[in-house]
């Protein structure tokens, strides 16, 4: 039987020298490799309980809505700038080399619900980050993050410390 990583196509050199890029696309194209990728991310959440599962665009919707109808919960989609028409609250955020901004419909979550964080990378942790910020800032309570792939190299897991941060595969590198 075929594991997570054997689904996963790594790009040398991808955008840029020296990195290696890890395809998330390899993995939705394959439909084993969808499957074995959301069941995995599944079974993180065994035995959890929780109110709501926020996704990041673009790549932590791919996850982020098959689970919550898996586990009959709200997804909640955290967008990049300008796209929800109603009222948002938003947040910028320093990527590597640009800033970002990204928002939540300010009624997606209520305080004291507890909200679950789902993308498919974790890097630098920025993202995530920011997620966590706009998550709290509406009074929710974030009480775990999962992601199919972490870059344990970029040390994203030390910017989100004192959270619950759970990765199904994890590259040593950048
Ligand atoms: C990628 C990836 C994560 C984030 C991880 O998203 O999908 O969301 O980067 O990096 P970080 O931990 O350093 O923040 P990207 O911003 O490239 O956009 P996309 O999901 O729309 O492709
Ligand atoms: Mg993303």
């Amino acid at each position: 039987m075929k594991g997570i990583e054997d689904y996963i196509i790594t790009i040398p050199d991808f955008p840029e020298e020296g990195v290696m890029f890890r395809d998330v696309t390899s993995v939705l194209q394959d439909e084993d490799g969808f499957r074995l990728a959301v069941d995995l991310m599944q079974k993180k959440l065994e035995g959890l309980e929780f109110d709501v599962i926020a996704g990041a665009e673009s790549r932590g919707f791919f996850f982020a809505a098959p689970l919550a109808y898996n586990l009959h919960k709200p997804f909640v989609p955290v967008r990049k700038k300008g796209k929800l028409p109603r009222e948002t609250v938003s947040i910028r955020y320093e990527l590597e080399y640009d800033v970002a901004e990204l928002e939540i419909h300010r009624d997606a979550i209520k305080p004291g619900q507890k909200v679950v964080l789902i993308d498919d990378l974790i890097a630098t942790g920025g993202t995530n980050e920011a997620m966590i910020k706009l998550v709290e800032s509406l009074g929710g309570e974030v009480i775990k993050a999962v992601f199919l792939m972490e870059l344990a190299g970029l040390h994203g897991r030390e910017r989100l410390k004192g959270y619950d941060v759970d990765a199904v595969i994890t590259y040593p590198g950048k």
